[in-house]
């Protein structure tokens, strides 16, 4: 069975073509940022708000031969409407905390919800955002329990919701939610 990560992989690799505008919601070290650069989709937008992170991925992204298809946003993945203006197809948050930085500098399940929500909005029916939930950590259990209530009252005639969860791991192990949109509302 695939680990979570690389199930997140193959949902949004199924949705991007060559005209796929895409986002990385919280890029940290770069790698699903390099990894959707990697695809063949035409524009990656990239957001954190920490200065590390965007430099951590610049430098990854310039390794890479990569950077100009991506546009690293140093802010807050709330205020994605300032930045990207096209029909947007594939999300990715990677919640939790910046490995190898501060560890009290974490997703916000308030936040993450309200992104979430405006985002549903705007991306093209067939889009999918996909978020990879960390709860090994204090407010990420908190951020959990914000993010898992709110998708269950999402309606399923507009929204599909997935999650795709090992319930025997121990220790919190990560799990998905893939939310994808199936008509206009
Ligand atoms: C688990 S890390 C992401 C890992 C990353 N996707 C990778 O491939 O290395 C979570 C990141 O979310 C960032 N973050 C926290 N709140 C954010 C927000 N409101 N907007 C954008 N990024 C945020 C943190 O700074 C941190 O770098």
């Amino acid at each position: 069975m695939d680990k979570v990560l690389v199930f997140a992989k193959k949902l949004l690799k199924e949705k991007i073509d060559k005209n796929s505008v895409v986002i990385d919601a919280t890029c940290g070290n770069g790698n699903d940022t390099l990894f959707l650069a990697k695809t063949s989709a035409k524009k990656v937008y990239s957001f954190d708000i920490q200065k590390i992170a965007i430099e951590r991925t610049e430098k990854l992204l310039e390794e890479n031969e990569l950077l100009s298809k991506c546009k690293l946003i140093l802010d807050s993945h709330a205020n994605f409407d300032n930045y990207v203006e096209d029909e947007f197809q594939a999300v990715i948050f990677n919640l939790g905390y910046l490995p190898n930085a501060n560890h009290d500098i974490t997703t916000n399940g308030k936040i993450t919800k309200l992104t979430i929500e405006k985002m549903l909005k705007r991306i093209s029916v067939g889009g999918i955002i996909v978020v990879v939930i960390y709860w090994g950590h204090q407010n990420g259990i908190l951020e959990k329990e914000i993010l898992c209530s709110y998708f269950e009252t999402l309606n399923q005639k507009n929204i599909e919701v997935l999650q795709y969860q090992f319930i025997n791991q121990k220790n919190n192990a990560p799990f998905l939610v893939a939310l994808e949109k199936v008509r206009e509302f």
